[in-house]
């Protein structure tokens, strides 16, 4: 039997654009209640709030900085306001460029902090307080293989790869925690679309995926009532390939 997401209430991690947009988005129509949670885009978030509040369901915002320790109580905080959290999707991440030879420690524990700790620490806060819940955490499909100019930023997913099979044996039965890997979906922010188009060729579908396959995916561990520490790779094939295994072509 599927898992109920209606009447259930959501904390989205980074959801103010992009592809967390999607995400609360799409709990909201499936009428779950969404907790937004943004670092710097208020605007958005205040509009992607009015946005969900049309379609029937709760919403409300909150700020925090997980490069800051902005992650410490926040599930108190929201489970506080919304009277419990019953979704968390970790989808807050850094993506500043380097590589092996200009990495530096700083760098990597700055990219450790955001993309794995601030969501280690909410998972671990809603298995502490909440005591139930599903959890989704968005990884990247490269931890297959590797990033080379983004290496701070893949080292820190691989360690939330681990983090996440770790939690989905740890906390089960209690928390049910899955993950997502997309692949080339979005550029970075600021970056034009030709940025991806060009990699296009690189993906076994020969094309980039959209936020919308991202949240269905998320949608559907959700749903799932016999998935744990389940990754899904929605990256048109692109984690089966070499290209990524290096030695990189540069
Ligand atoms: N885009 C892709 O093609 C792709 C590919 C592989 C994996 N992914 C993964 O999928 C997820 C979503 O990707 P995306 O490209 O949509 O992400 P993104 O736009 O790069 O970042 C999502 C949000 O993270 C928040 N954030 C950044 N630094 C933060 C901090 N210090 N504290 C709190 N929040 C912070 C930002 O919030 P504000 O805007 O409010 O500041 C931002 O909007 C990420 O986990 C990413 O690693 C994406």
């Amino acid at each position: 039997m599927s898992w109920e997401i209606k009447g259930k209430t959501a904390l989205v991690t980074g959801a103010a654009k992009r592809i967390g947009a999607q995400i609360a988005l799409s709990l909201a129509e499936e009428g779950a209640s969404v907790y937004i949670h943004y670092q710097n885009a208020e605007r958005d978030a205040r509009d992607l709030k009015a946005e969900i509040e049309s379609k029937n369901v709760k919403a409300w915002l909150i700020q925090a900085d997980f490069g800051n320790n902005g992650y410490e109580g926040l599930i108190e905080r929201t489970a506080g306001v919304a009277g419990g959290i019953d979704i968390l999707v970790n989808n807050a991440s850094i993506f500043p460029q380097s590589s092996l030879k200009d990495m530096t420690l700083e760098g990597l524990v700055a990219n450790i902090r955001v993309n794995a700790w601030a969501p280690f620490v909410l998972m671990r806060d809603m298995a502490r307080i909440m005591k139930k819940g599903k959890v989704v955490n968005l990884l990247d499909s490269r931890v297959s293989g590797y990033d080379w100019t983004h290496a701070e930023y893949i080292l820190s997913k691989h360690l939330f790869a681990a983090m996440t099979r770790m939690a989905a044996v740890e906390y089960a039965p209690d928390l049910v925690v899955n993950g997502v890997a997309p692949g080339l979906i979005l550029p970075p922010p600021g970056k034009p679309m030709e940025y991806i188009e060009r990699m296009d060729r690189t993906v076994p579908l020969k094309k980039h995926g959209s936020p919308f396959e991202i949240a269905a995916a998320v949608i559907y561990l959700l749903k799932s009532g016999f998935l744990a520490g389940e990754v899904i790779n929605v990256d048109g094939g692109r984690h089966l390939i070499e290209y990524d295994r290096g030695p990189h072509p540069d």
